[in-house]
């Protein structure tokens, strides 16, 4: 009877390694291990052969271990629709990846997959424009771009990490992180942060581009920014990248910002980033309003408009980036760092970067000693 349960467990454990990935690196660890015991007792060379019921041992041991730190993440996500935190986790619940939080008090589920929470609501948050995004942006993970965009790119990160002055205390919300352009610098900077997106499939791909020692530094979870599944002003930087000008209603807009107040600690600073609507950009025939060609909803702002969506904060600074002054167009991209001091130069001068700008940044700040 015993002897035939273990042969069983034998054939599952055998089975189950070589499907899993992770199970693979796992039975790869206990072959070093081997390899290294027998180099070590003056062994030239090991058997490949069948696992051996201490190997067994050790890939089942594995197997048990959290793969992701539930506790960490039970510490941080809420429930979406209600705020009740924490979350309970289901029942006999190992490891994140095979189970579920749910809530308390309105009993919704909410899964994790690959250590990713799960928090989209999707009859609440799924008006069509913010649907037909969601499945574009699951589609498109990283669109094609010339060497003017990966300028206007980069000119637009170096503004955006400078003026958030990160440093590894730092704890940030990266609102609409897609596939980590300021994650992953902000993790490097040793910054803990939290990723809302809501395409599950961009934060995959941001996250298998993390190293281990990076994982343990950041919680990804796919959520609308308009049901942010956090409770508290517990970060100290937020930060939010050409996003807000896909929210399709001005109320949508105000409500993403009144829950990014709530959680940014008092003395926190927040850092965003818009489409900006300048006499430039309507010189060039660009409408204030409108489609891209995947369908996808934007909103150009025009500087004093962004302004007054900042009422509760300290506006800090709104400035212009990206200005495509002509005769610059062309040649900055192609002269490396200069060209983006050039940039930058251009950029400080008001006159030139309100007319020419193509990108808002907004740094405000919460006030210390303020209420909710
Ligand atoms: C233009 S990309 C910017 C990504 C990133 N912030 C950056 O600067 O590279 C916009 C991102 O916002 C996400 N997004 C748009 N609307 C969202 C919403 N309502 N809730 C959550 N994510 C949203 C999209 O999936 C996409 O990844």
């Amino acid at each position: 009877m015993l002897a035939g349960t273990g042969a069983k467990t034998l054939v599952a454990v055998s089975l189950v390694t070589q499907r899993s990935p992770a199970v693979r690196g796992n039975a790869a660890a206990a072959h070093r291990i081997r390899r290294q015991q027998a180099l070590r007792s003056g062994q030239k060379r090991i058997s490949n052969g069948s696992a051996k019921p201490a190997e067994l041992l050790l890939v089942q041991a594995a197997m048990s271990t959290p793969a992701w730190p539930l506790q960490r993440m039970r510490s941080v996500w809420a429930c979406p629709r209600d705020r009740t935190w924490p979350l309970q986790l289901r029942d006999g619940a190992k490891s994140a990846d095979q189970t579920a939080f749910y809530c308390p008090r309105c009993g919704g589920y909410y899964n994790v997959r690959d250590g990713i929470a799960d928090f989209w609501l999707s009859t609440e948050s799924g008006a069509a424009l913010i649907e037909h995004e969601r499945q574009m942006r699951e589609r498109y993970l990283l669109p094609h771009l010339g060497r003017r965009q990966r300028f206007e790119h980069r000119v637009e990160l170096d503004a955006v990490l400078d003026a958030l002055r990160c440093t590894p205390e730092d704890r940030v919300l990266d609102a609409g992180c897609g596939v980590g352009a300021i994650t992953r610098p902000l993790i490097e900077r040793g910054a803990s942060v939290v990723g809302v997106d809501f395409s599950g499939a961009r934060l995959r791909y941001l996250q298998e581009r993390l190293s281990p020692t990076q994982r343990e530094r950041v919680l990804l979870a796919v959520a609308d920014i308009n049901h942010l599944p956090l409770v508290s002003p517990q970060f100290t930087r937020i930060v939010c990248t050409q996003v807000m000008q896909h929210l399709p209603a001005p109320e949508l807009r105000q409500k993403f910002l009144k829950e990014v107040y709530a959680l940014l600690s008092p003395g926190g600073r927040l850092v965003l980033t818009v489409y900006a609507d300048t006499p430039a950009t309507r010189r060039q025939g660009v409408a204030a309003e409108g489609f891209h060609e995947t369908g996808i909803f934007y909103h150009r702002f025009q500087r004093e408009e962004l302004a007054q969506y900042f009422g509760q904060f300290r506006l800090l600074s709104l400035r212009g980036l990206v200005c495509q002054v002509p005769g610059s167009y062309r040649t900055l991209p192609w002269l490396g760092r200069a060209g983006r001091h050039l940039e930058r130069w251009l950029e400080k001068r008001k006159p030139v970067s309100d007319e020419y700008a193509q990108v808002w940044m907004v740094l405000a700040e919460r006030p210390a000693e303020t209420p909710h």
